[in-house]
């Protein structure tokens, strides 16, 4: 990427709004630099699923279960990265995007057990191309509202025809208990403005959270107790 593309500011969430307002040219050029933006984005998130593919497939085949339930890589759409930038003050300059937004690419991995939520995050971070940034732990202290997960920042680098780019990937491991609270409550309330929603149904709904916590400790002594500890 040149100096000039990296300083370029980024207008392109209302491609519209620009096209309506008779710049076609300026709308295509941009929307050509956002996408080389978000390019190496989708290639750092290919990268990160095809490790996660490997890993429950050979865990598959080893015999000792399959720890991953399922997977869901998304890349931040424009609107969403420059909402997120204006929330942070962050110039809309594809340069510092890159280093304020670290969630353009994002990957959910929702396992079986809590403890499958550790297993899968160390055979991720210990390989060698795997940088972890950043680890964030809502499962040993979870947000006030009761959300639980495990997310990590990680750069994995990006083999391009002239460099090599070190991108990164926002990685969000949970159990289905947890994604099944997180998803749901993202419908019902989070990010809705916290005083138009009763103190009391807040409270429930952190209650809701406890509830999925210990179905997650009962399902994982459950499966213990029946397979004996994961090999
Ligand atoms: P964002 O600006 O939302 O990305 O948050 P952040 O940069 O402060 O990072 P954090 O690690 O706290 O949250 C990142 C992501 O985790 C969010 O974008 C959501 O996908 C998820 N998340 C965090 N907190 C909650 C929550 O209370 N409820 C739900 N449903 N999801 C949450
Ligand atoms: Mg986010």
């Amino acid at each position: 990427m040149t100096d000039s593309v990296e300083r370029r500011e980024v207008t392109t969430d209302q491609p519209g709004q620009l096209a309506r307002r008779g710049h076609p040219e300026a709308w295509h050029e941009q929307y050509a630099d956002l996408n080389h933006f978000l390019m190496v984005y989708k290639f750092g998130l290919a990268e990160i699923n095809t490790k996660i593919t490997i890993l429950a497939e050979e865990l598959t085949h080893r015999g000792s279960g399959n720890p991953i339930e399922h997977v869901s890589p998304r890349l931040k759409s424009p609107a969403s990265i420059t909402a997120k930038a204006r929330r942070l003050d962050c110039p809309l300059h594809f340069d510092d995007l890159r280093a304020r937004i670290r969630d353009i690419a994002g990957i959910r991995i929702v396992c079986s057990f809590v403890s499958d939520v550790y297993t899968v995050a160390n055979m991720l971070t210990r390989q060698p191309d795997v940088n972890l940034v950043v680890t964030k732990d809502y499962i040993a202290k979870p947000k006030i509202n009761g959300y639980r997960s495990l997310h990590l920042i990680v750069e994995i680098p990006v083999f391009m025809s002239d460099r090599v780019v070190a991108v990164p990937v926002e990685v969000q491991l949970r159990t289905v208990a947890m994604d099944f609270w997180a998803s749901l409550e993202h419908k019902i309330y989070y990010k809705h403005d916290p005083d138009v929603v009763p103190p009391r149904l807040r409270d429930e709904l952190t209650a809701a959270a406890e509830d999925a916590a210990r179905l997650d400790l009962r399902m994982e002594r459950l499966h213990r107790e029946i397979h004996g500890p994961r090999r």
